[in-house]
């Protein structure tokens, strides 16, 4: 009796503890819907909400998400481990999610330093490939993967990360190779990498995606100096991804403003990538996954009421600009869901490690309001 006893309360106790946070903050509004008319609203998304073993992680971006982000599932490494081996299981698995629950399909990401194995780089000696074999490896991936989901992706991060904080480009293998050190080739697997892409979907948008842009003026130049290049030739690129990893302390007003109109001056479409936003204050502030670890971003004071008033300060003034500017933002989606499965440590996300909405959610819808009050003439109160 009392075993019996004990089953039904641990039961209880099982039961609660999985549905309390799912239904708590499941009564605020959706931010997919507080931001309809302005932008799609989005979040990165991992192997666990996509698979349903992070219940209540889904059931927020259900809610409040009409566009998702493969985390991982599209990155080289895990889509196509070995030269002769693709890995489908994971990307399907995002893209029915995204289909299901009707979010614009986002894919992330072909042509990148990081996350891409060994072997791409290397004959079967172990020597560095030549240029030519490099770039027959480039153009079966990017036609295999794009190819596979033809008409279901919308939109392709085509190469990522390609610049130095100062505007050059970064010296990864795959300007060594394909560039050949020649200043003339330098924008080659850029270029080949969008043309293969649209040859691969026609129809799918194409953009370049990067950190840092909206801190560093010469980064975001040298974005601009991409987007130029490939126009000259006549190379479809759609959009530039503003990754926007901010911290309480940037990126300022001015520097996210310059971002987004000397991208949008190129004429492409402006979109906001990986938000979030750090609170510990310390050290390196970019987003180079080498120098990055949940550790080194942790931050003891990360739930203090004081951290959570900035946090939800620094998030409505993001808003604020990207609401000014939404004639030019098609798009903002969170690198996460909730803070605790977010790839920095800290308080980074709006939603907490309970899949509670924070202060800081509460803020960013009210910049709706506030926003929509300064364009009729009222205060933005309702
Ligand atoms: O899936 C494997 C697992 O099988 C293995 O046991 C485990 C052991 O380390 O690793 C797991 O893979 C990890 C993966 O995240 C999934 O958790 C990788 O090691 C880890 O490197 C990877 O980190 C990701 C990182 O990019 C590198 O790809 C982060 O989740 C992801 O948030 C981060 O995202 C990047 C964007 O793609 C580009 N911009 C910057 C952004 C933040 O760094």
């Amino acid at each position: 009796m009392r075993t019996r006893q004990t089953i039904t309360m641990m039961s209880l106790v099982v039961l609660l503890a999985n549905t309390v946070p799912c239904m708590a903050g499941q009564n605020v509004p959706a931010l997919k819907d507080v931001f309809t008319n302005h932008f799609l609203i989005g979040g990165a998304l991992n192997r666990n909400v996509v698979t349903g073993r992070d219940p209540n992680a889904a059931a927020i971006a259900e809610k409040h998400f009409n566009t998702a982000t493969a985390e991982n599932d599209l990155k080289w490494q895990r889509v196509h481990p070995r030269l002769d081996q693709y890995n489908w299981e994971p990307a399907d698995s995002f893209v029915a999610f995204c289909e299901k629950h009707q979010m614009v399909v986002i894919g992330h990401c072909l042509v990148w330093h990081s996350q891409v194995p060994r072997w791409v780089f290397l004959d079967d000696s172990e020597n560095a490939l030549t240029r030519d074999a490099l770039l027959s490896r480039m153009r079966d991936h990017i036609l295999t993967v794009v190819g596979r989901y033809k008409g279901r992706i919308k939109g392709w991060d085509v190469v990522n990360e390609a610049l130095n904080e100062d505007g050059t480009l970064r010296n990864t293998q795959w300007l060594q190779i394909i560039g050949e050190g020649a200043e003339n080739k330098q924008y080659d697997y850029i270029e080949n990498a969008f043309r293969w892409a649209h040859e691969a979907d026609p129809d799918a948008e194409l953009y370049y995606n990067d950190y840092s842009l909206e801190t560093s003026r010469a980064k975001c130049d040298g974005a601009v100096a991409i987007v130029k290049h490939l126009k000259s030739k006549g190379i479809r690129i759609d959009g530039v991804g503003i990754q926007l990893h901010g911290s309480l302390a940037h990126p300022s007003v001015e520097g996210l403003e310059y971002a987004i109109t000397s991208l949008a001056a190129t004429g492409v479409k402006v979109m906001v990538t990986e938000l979030d936003i750090r609170t510990q204050a310390r050290g390196y502030r970019g987003a180079d996954v080498s120098q990055v670890s949940r550790q080194n971003t942790s931050d003891p004071s990360a739930a203090a009421a004081e951290t959570q008033k900035k946090l939800a300060d620094k998030y409505a003034e993001i808003f604020s600009v990207l609401l000014k500017h939404e004639k030019d933002i098609t798009r903002v989606t969170f690198w996460g869901v909730y803070d605790a499965t977010s790839w920095i440590g800290g308080s980074p996300l709006l939603f907490d490690r309970n899949y509670q909405p924070k202060e800081a959610f509460f803020a960013v819808v009210k910049t709706k309001t506030s926003h929509e009050g300064r364009q009729d003439g009222t205060d933005g109160e309702p």
